[in-house]
């Protein structure tokens, strides 16, 4: 099984697992929308068991969660949103959704900043209940009325993106200690510098160079190049 972002070609499969699970079906343009605004928020389950047997064999997309970030958040604090989650029956109780969700979270941490995650959820979907508050940690923060087509009640549930922070301090401080430790023997030609001559960076200690973590488009400031 293969989770990957969401790409613009999976649209079609993706609708098809969507109308096949679920009541809440969308255009066309509402994927491509998310597809396209968010690109790193949404994401697929293919099984890749059954190899294509020819380059123009679709992939078989067994599960997806499409995903945002709120445009125009009410409280004024930067969340990302999960507007639809599902899984084949064929292939659910394997931790696909659970994968889906925290690939997607991850994202609106690490790429958006997103301090939290929201989502509605039908006051009678057990199974999804469950995933999220069990599973993910999501607390129910109220229950909005005929939230639904068909009059049902959703509660409206949301999950703190901070202890993702966590994880990626410990994450680069598990990569800093490695990075120290095993350096591993010069080899080859590195390997045998000869009497007078000097080994290329030989007692300069590698840097760790920050890369992309944490700059959200937030905290990116466009440069007025109109002075010039
Ligand atoms: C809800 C749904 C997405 C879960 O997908 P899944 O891939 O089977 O979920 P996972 O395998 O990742 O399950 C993770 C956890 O969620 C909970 N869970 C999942 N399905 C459950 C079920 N039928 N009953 C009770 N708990 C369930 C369990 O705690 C499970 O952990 P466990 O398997 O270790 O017990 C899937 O059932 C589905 O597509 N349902 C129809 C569409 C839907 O309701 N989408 C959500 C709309 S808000």
């Amino acid at each position: 099984m293969d989770i990957r972002l969401l790409h613009p070609s999976d649209i079609p499969h993706v609708q098809q697992t969507n109308i096949t699970n679920l009541p809440e079906n969308y255009f066309c343009k509402y994927y491509l929308y998310h597809a396209l605004s968010w690109p790193q928020l949404s994401y697929v389950a293919v099984d890749v068991s059954r190899p294509k047997k020819t380059p123009y064999d679709a992939p078989k997309i067994v599960g997806y969660v499409l995903a945002k970030m709120e445009e125009d958040p009410a409280d004024g604090i930067q969340h990302g949103h999960i507007t639809s989650l599902s899984v084949m029956r064929t292939h659910r109780r394997l931790g696909l959704a659970e994968k889906l969700m925290r690939q997607s979270q991850k994202a609106m941490y690490e790429t958006y900043n997103g301090v939290y995650v929201s989502l509605h959820v039908r006051v009678s979907n057990v199974a999804a209940l469950a995933l999220y508050k069990d599973t993910l940690g999501f607390k129910v923060i109220g229950t909005e009325a005929k939230y639904y087509a068909d009059g049902e009640d959703a509660f409206s549930m949301r999950m703190d993106l901070e202890h993702l922070k966590q994880e990626a301090l410990d994450e680069e401080s598990d990569e800093e200690d490695s990075l120290g430790k095993d350096e591993g023997a010069a080899v080859g030609s590195e390997g045998k510098a000869g009497e007078g001559e000097v080994k290329k960076d030989a007692g300069e200690p590698k840097r760790k160079v920050r890369v992309g973590r944490q700059l959200g488009v937030g905290e990116l400031v466009e440069r007025n190049e109109s002075a010039k």
